[in-house]
């Protein structure tokens, strides 16, 4: 059957939710996703790099190249949801997907200048930095779980997708990523790869917004379909093995290297924190199911407004 539109909501056919937490994730991006990654200076990043011995370098880059390829897979494979939301006419979600799109863009850019200028990698395959795990999550996972969306955007789909992306890749391997960058940086003093450090403070407040719509979407789509729940839950286990089993990898082969992780971090820091974000996400939708929408959406505005 034909696309066409049975009214449009700005002009009277539901109220238009301006207070709603998309919304207010929309107006968060315009105030705080306006960055440009071509402002930041690397020129201190360079010294960095020189300064770095060899087995940092290794670590950071392969630490680098997880995240530039995680930023390209998710710019590629975020539209089908957007089209699902916007199939269902959800204008207000679908403003706030506008700058999700958009910055996951601008992430792609800030972590292609550091490789280029900084790293100087040139045309080098990197692809060797991606784990078995990774290339699980990444090359079949996530596309899957996405484009499956374009057959069919049932609720059912949307709430794997969003799963696979917002909760897994976004909310624990982006997350705990951030979290060893700045253990893997600090170690190596006050005043390095400040360029670095900047993209990645600004990257991490963009992911919270990323996250923060994910679970007000699970819990929005587990609440209005409780027997989803299972769904969910289910999902969220395999994936979480998976992306463990990446963190290790990423460690084994420092270690296998050289021996240890640079300057001697903690592999167990890193997996307890992955584990906590992993926990503290399943409870909060776990209560999802038990919520009105209406709910549903106090809490979400709630979260914000504390955090
Ligand atoms: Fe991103
Ligand atoms: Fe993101």
């Amino acid at each position: 059957m034909e696309k066409r539109h049975e009214g449009f909501v700005t002009v009277g056919m539901r109220p238009f939710r301006r207070d709603s937490f998309p919304m207010r994730l929309f107006q968060k991006a315009k105030r705080l996703g306006i960055w440009n990654p071509s402002d930041i200076d690397l020129s201190m990043d360079k010294r960095s790099w020189l300064a770095a011995s060899e087995e940092e370098r290794d670590g950071l880059l392969g630490t680098i190249a997880a995240f530039q390829a995680g930023e390209e897979a998710v710019t590629l494979d975020l539209l089908p949801l957007i089209q699902a939301v916007a199939l269902e006419g959800r204008i207000e979600e679908e403003m706030f997907l506008t700058s999700f799109l958009w910055e996951e863009a601008k992430h792609v850019e800030f972590f292609q200048r550091f490789m280029q200028e900084v790293a100087e990698v040139g045309e080098r395959d990197l692809s060797d930095y991606l784990t078995p795990s990774y290339r699980t999550l990444f090359y079949e996972r996530l596309p899957q779980a996405l484009h499956r969306l374009n057959q069919d955007p049932s609720p059912k789909n949307q709430l794997i997708a969003s799963v696979t992306y917002n909760m897994i890749i976004e909310g624990v391997l982006a997350e705990t990523g951030y979290f060893g960058f700045y253990d893997q940086l600090q170690v190596l003093g006050d005043d390095v790869f400040p360029g670095l450090m900047e993209g990645i403070g600004k990257l991490k407040q963009d992911e919270s917004r990323h996250i923060a719509y994910g679970i007000y979407l699970i819990s929005r789509i587990v609440a209005a379909n409780p027997d989803l729940w299972e769904v969910a839950a289910t999902e969220m286990a395999d994936l979480m093995g998976l992306a463990m089993r990446f963190v290790n990898e990423r460690m084994q082969y420092q270690i296998q290297k050289y021996g240890r992780l640079p300057r001697d971090q903690d592999p167990q820091k890193v997996l307890t924190y992955a584990g906590g974000q992993y926990q503290k996400r399943l409870q909060r939708l776990d209560r999802a199911r038990r919520q009105s929408l209406a709910e549903v959406e106090q809490e979400a505005i709630a979260i914000d407004l504390n955090a």
